[in-house]
């Protein structure tokens, strides 16, 4: 059985560079061998957490949707915007709705004993490097095992070319290099 891979971007801007990012890295998922799901959240929109809201409602049924695509997968490739030094709001609403428990699901199912590879890309110096820190942080806190490994691409208006592809063969290589290690530690724990 392959292993699956769930890919999305905390962007909803449609020339999203980490939109971009995240279909490099679902391509190299797939050469690696996986079974691969690219989600554009702008497809999944969903209020701000809200319990008072989930109260009345229950889980929003775009988080219900990802959620179980998410329960589905046994790795996630996240990238994401840095907004003030963080990772973008987008990403961690998204990943409060994804954590509340749903019927017939055990206590953050859709993120424990799952595994994670993390990256960010921005048109500044530093790539987004910051809000890595805090999105592993984040992860790790809530069950999903990220990955050692990391890749900040700053300058994104020079990284990609017109087609959202990587300019830099090298770089394209250590992407590779990291989602092929991703892909085995899911099989290994598979295998388990
Ligand atoms: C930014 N941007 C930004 N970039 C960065 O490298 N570090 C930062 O702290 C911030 N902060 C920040 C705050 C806010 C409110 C906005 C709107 C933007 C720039 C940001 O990286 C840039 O807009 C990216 O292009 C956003 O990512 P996507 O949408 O291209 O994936």
């Amino acid at each position: 059985m392959s292993v699956k891979i769930l890919v999305f971007a905390g962007s909803l801007r449609k020339q999203s560079y980490n939109k971009q990012l995240a279909k490099v890295l679902a391509n190299c998922a797939e050469k690696a061998g996986a079974e691969v799901t690219y989600v554009d959240l702008a497809d999944f929109p969903m209020p701000i957490f809200n319990e008072d809201d989930e109260a009345e409602n229950g889980i929003h049924e775009n988080a219900l949707k990802l959620k179980q695509m998410m329960n589905d997968s046994d790795g996630f490739l996240i990238t994401s915007p840095e907004y003030n030094g963080s990772y973008s709001g987008l990403l961690k609403n998204t990943i409060d709705w994804a954590s509340r428990q749903a019927d017939g699901e055990s206590v953050l199912q859709s993120f424990k004993n799952k595994y994670a590879a993390i990256f960010a890309t921005s048109p500044g110096a530093f790539g987004g490097l910051r809000g890595l820190g805090q999105l592993r942080l984040l992860l790790s806190g809530i069950g999903t095992t990220v990955l050692a490994d990391q890749v900040a691409i700053p300058k994104a208006a020079e990284a990609f070319d017109e087609q959202g592809l990587l300019v830099s063969e090298k770089r394209l290589q250590t992407l590779q290099r990291i989602t092929t290690e991703l892909v085995k530690t899911c099989n290994r724990m598979k295998l388990d």
